[in-house]
């Protein structure tokens, strides 16, 4: 089977991060499940340029790195905490710079991490539309998990684990079908 390159974006503003724990963690159980090259990576990372950047033409070099990992990933594992009841502004930013037709039949594994349930449907009513015009191969399963479900910023309770071992399972079937020629001529 052909190894994928799996891209995971946190898009977490602090650290130590749950939203980071939660996309090592999806990245990790999907990586026992289907051969993947991976790396991830969280809005720390970038600091002051991705707010700074208007244009991804003028992005320094370590944000070009990063849109260009999100563009040419086989799949991606995106995440983002809560903020006011939606993805976090920079978060959105970031999607803001990718090419429109940048991830179009992409797997796409959708997370968030909150202080509390009541903003679970983030995942669906944020981030599942976001991904959805960009006409990405959205994994069913999309993974919340709250404050109290994690150990140490890592997901702990067994619920989450289930989640998240649901949507490895989903997306290692996706990178079945996916990953072939045209992943490895994206790659070229
Ligand atoms: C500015 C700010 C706004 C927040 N807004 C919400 C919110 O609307 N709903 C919610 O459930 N949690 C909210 N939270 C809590 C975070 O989503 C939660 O602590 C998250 O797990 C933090 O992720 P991190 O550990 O990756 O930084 C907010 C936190 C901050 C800092």
């Amino acid at each position: 089977m052909s190894r994928s390159y799996l891209v995971g974006l946190a898009g977490n503003t602090q650290r130590p991060s749950r939203t980071l724990g939660l996309v090592e963690a999806l990245v990790a159980e999907i990586g026992l499940r289907h051969p993947v090259d991976s790396e991830v990576h969280d809005l720390v990372d970038l600091g002051a340029d991705l707010g700074a950047t208007l244009d991804p033409r003028f992005a320094p070099p370590r944000l070009a790195g990063i849109l260009d990992a999100i563009e040419t990933a086989d799949a991606l594992v995106v995440a983002s905490p809560v903020y006011k009841g939606a993805y976090t502004g920079l978060f959105k930013h970031l999607f803001d710079l990718i090419d429109p037709k940048g991830l179009a039949g992409k797997p796409v594994v959708i997370a968030a991490t909150g202080g509390s349930e009541r903003h679970s449907l983030v995942v669906d009513h944020a981030l599942r539309p976001l991904f959805g015009f960009f006409g990405a191969a959205i994994v069913p399963t999309g993974v919340y998990g709250t404050e109290k479900e994690f150990l140490d910023y890592r997901p702990s309770h067994s619920a989450l684990v289930a989640r998240i071992g649901q949507a490895a399972d989903e997306t290692a079937r996706l990178l079945r079908v996916h990953a072939g020629p045209a992943a490895l001529a994206r790659r070229a």
